[in-house]
This record gives C-alpha cells, structure tokens and sequence, in this order.
C-alpha cells in the first residue's frame, strides 16, 4: 500500500508573524496546510494521507478538515507530531502499521505541510521511484554557485555546480527500509540526521533523485510566505 504523510509537527519558530504555526497561516483562500493536503488527496494511488501535527494543534486540524474537507474525512488520519521531523515521520510510521499492519511492501511519500506547490507529477515520480529504488529524493537543479565554507569566514571549496542540487520533499521510501536504517542509528547519529534521505546516504543506501520544481518552495521565512502569497495572487500578512 502507499501512504501520504503529511509533516506538520513544527511551530515555525524561524517566522513569528502569527501566534500559529505557519502551515495553518492563510494563503489565498484557504490555509497553507490545506493546499498541500488537497494536492495529496488528489492522487488516486495513495491509499490514505496521514497529518502529523504538533500536539496542540490537534483539535484545531480536525477543524479544518470538517470545514474545508467534510467529505474526504475518511481518507484523512492525524497522528500527533514528534519532537523532531523524523519523529514525526515515525510516528505517523508507528500509526499506519497499527492501522494496516506491517507490510514489507508499503510505501510512506513524506512532505513538508509548509511546501503548498507540490504537484501531483512530483507525488506520481515518487510513488514510482519508491517502488523502483526504495528511497528518493526531489530535488531541482543548483542555478546559483554553491561556496563551501567550513568556518563560515572563508571560502574552503566550489564545486562543480553541474553535480549540484537542492533537496526538496517530497521524500519516499519502502517504510521497512527506513526503519531498517534508523534502527541503525546512534543517537548522536540521530540528532544529526534531521534529513531522512540523509538516513539512507550515511548507510550507503541508494536514493533516487526526483525532478522537483523551483515552484515546490518551503515557506520557512516570512519572505517566502510573501512569494508564496503572491503565487496565488495575493496579499500576505505583516
Ligand atoms: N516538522 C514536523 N515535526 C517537527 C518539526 C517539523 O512535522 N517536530 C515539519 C514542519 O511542520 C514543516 C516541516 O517539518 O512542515 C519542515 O520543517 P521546518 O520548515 O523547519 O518547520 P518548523 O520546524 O515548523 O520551523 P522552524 O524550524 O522555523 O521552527
């Protein structure tokens, strides 16, 4: 089976604008989290989407859904969210197994909740390299040069920008993979590992690359919720 997990655990402390987390912020009609659920739902190979959502914002999720989503309720499951990204990930992990037991064959296509512009292409490539490799990655392209530095004064080494990418999500897996791998962890390893594909790489497991969009961006500062707004042609709050 294939499953969507939705990330929405985070209290968005890198853009106090509001006093809620970002994904719940309006963006044109409807708020930020419900775009990126309604881009999920629209895709008929997922078998359900879970919500992972920060403890307090439990009730108000349900909300939302009753208001905006009454009828695809069923299809809906919130669990409530971890203290990192990746506890999120495996609590939503823990939640499907109890819910459709344990399957060597299931697939989890993780998402930021904040990242509203995630095409239904992007969730299809995916399902589909998941299912070929067991881990992928979306990712677009670097246009910029990226600088290494390692003490953040002076430049240590350019690569060649033709090897370069930025990590987008969505990120999937086989979810018997995943927790294969993190089991394996350390916890040092585990503070450090805040990218799951991250999890596969130091385990020299193959993650397939996924062509995002540059129009898949994160809202994560309060200049990317302006974009964002502008996107969808409108006005952000200040
Ligand atoms: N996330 C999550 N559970 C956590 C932390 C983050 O599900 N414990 C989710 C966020 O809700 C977000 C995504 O992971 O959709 C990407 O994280 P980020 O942009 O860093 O979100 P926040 O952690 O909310 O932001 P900040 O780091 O500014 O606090």
């Amino acid at each position: 089976m294939i499953f969507g997990a939705i990330l929405a655990g985070g209290v968005g402390s890198r853009m106090h604008i509001a006093d809620m987390p970002k994904q719940f912020l309006p963006l044109g009609d409807k708020p930020i989290i419900l775009h990126t659920l309604e881009k999920f739902l629209l895709c008929s190979r997922l078998d359900a989407v879970y919500v992972g959502v920060h403890p307090k914002w439990m009730l108000h999720m349900q909300d939302l859904i009753e208001k905006h989503l009454p009828d695809r309720k069923a299809d809906i499951h919130l669990v409530a969210g971890g203290g990192d990204r990746n506890d999120t990930i495996f609590h939503i992990v823990e939640q499907i197994e109890k819910d459709f037991g344990e399957d060597e064959s299931h697939i989890i296509v993780t998402h930021d909740s904040v990242r509203p512009f995630v095409t239904l292409r992007i969730i299809e490539d995916n399902i589909d390299a998941a299912l070929r490799c067991g881990a992928c990655d979306t990712v677009v392209g670097a246009t910029d040069t990226i600088v290494v530095s390692e003490d953040g004064r002076l430049i240590s080494e350019i690569p060649e920008r033709g090897k370069m990418y930025q990590g987008q999500t969505p990120q999937s897996f086989r979810i018997c993979l995943l927790k294969k791998l993190y089991a394996s962890l350390t916890d040092e390893e585990k503070a450090i590992l805040t990218d799951a594909c991250k999890i596969c790489v130091v385990r020299d497991t193959p993650v397939e690359l996924v062509q995002g969009e540059v129009s898949n961006l994160k809202i994560t500062t309060v200049s990317d919720y302006k974009i964002a707004q502008a996107m969808v042609g409108g006005t952000a709050l200040d």
